[in-house]
């Protein structure tokens, strides 16, 4: 299944892209945000496409292949958005988007073992050159670390018993694969409602393996030396703590009058979206403009 973009009709409604306008794409994915945004900017507006990993870099170039030199793809983190825009030499940036998480490419084609319904090896690395695995994490960190990981950035609330069990089982063998992970959880957790026992420990992984939230904090800190005046920044967010980092942030500065919250309450999607697209219905998006 291809990636639908999120709250997509919000973006373009805060945003209110004007011919010409530069934008940056911190998270480019499959390009479907991108795109909308790049349609709104012609004849001659230019997009920094960032994405850490290489084959969403490869899917988003191919899907964004009309708007030719337009667009300029950097494979990194947006944690390094103050090199990435200074290196495109490109200034006067009208707005910036971020669309945590994964994307459905991702999920089902990746074999890299970000969905607990396949049987993949345990990576869930988004750049397959960084060192940690997610098998490194699941086999290597202490019991006590890997319950943290499971509470903190999961909120499971077998966190404990969950990091046992694997403790025991990595005793007897190396994890190596999804499908033996699942089993393990499964000796603890049953399924409780829509949600598999096994969701939350995958998220909270995903999360480790990529240090998430770091490199959210790593781009916050930068976010307003890149945008124009008058620039937006916005935030999709899948994850409560993900979504807490961006209130903070922006309450802070909106007490310093530097920036505009565009929206008080985050914007959520509506059941139309919801149906069409599952994934929304955990999105929160939050929007801020810089004075
Ligand atoms: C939800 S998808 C984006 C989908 C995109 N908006 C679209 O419409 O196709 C999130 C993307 O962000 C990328 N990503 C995650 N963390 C990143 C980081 N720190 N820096 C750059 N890209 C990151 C992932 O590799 C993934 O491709």
């Amino acid at each position: 299944m291809a990636h639908i973009p999120v709250l997509l009709n919000a973006v373009l409604e805060y945003f209110n892209p004007q011919p010409n306008q530069n934008f940056i794409d911190a998270t480019v994915g499959d390009g479907g945000h991108a795109k909308a945004i790049l349609e709104k900017t012609a004849p001659n507006g230019k997009l920094i496409a960032i994405d850490r990993d290489i084959e969403s870099i490869i899917r988003a170039k191919s899907n964004l292949r009309d708007f030719g030199n337009r667009v300029l793809f950097t494979n990194d983190s947006f944690g390094n958005i103050l090199k990435i825009a200074e290196e495109n030499g490109i200034n006067n940036i009208g707005g910036i988007l971020f669309d945590f998480g994964m994307s459905t490419s991702q999920l089902e084609n990746s074999g890299r073992g970000f969905s607990f319904q396949k049987d993949e090896i345990l990576d869930m690395r988004f750049d397959s050159n960084n060192p940690l695995t997610a098998e490194d994490v699941v086999n290597d960190y202490s019991e006590t670390r890997l319950a943290d990981i499971f509470k903190k950035y999961g909120e499971e609330t077998k966190a404990k018993k969950i990091a046992k069990t694997i403790a025991a089982a990595r005793r007897m063998k190396r994890i190596k694969t999804t499908k033996e992970l699942v089993e393990i959880i499964e000796k603890v957790s049953r399924r409780h409602g829509k949600l598999h026992p096994a969701t939350l420990i995958f998220q909270a992984l995903r999360i480790e393996v990529n240090q998430e939230l770091a490199e959210i904090e790593r781009t916050l800190a930068d976010i307003l030396k890149v945008l124009a005046k008058g620039g937006k920044a916005a935030f999709i967010s899948f994850h409560s703590l993900e979504d807490r980092l961006i209130k903070n942030w922006s309450r802070d500065l909106h007490r310093k009058n530097i920036i505009k919250i565009l929206n008080k309450k985050p914007i959520m999607a509506f059941d139309e979206e919801i149906n069409i697209n599952p994934k929304s219905r955990s999105a929160k998006l939050r929007v801020i403009e810089k004075i």
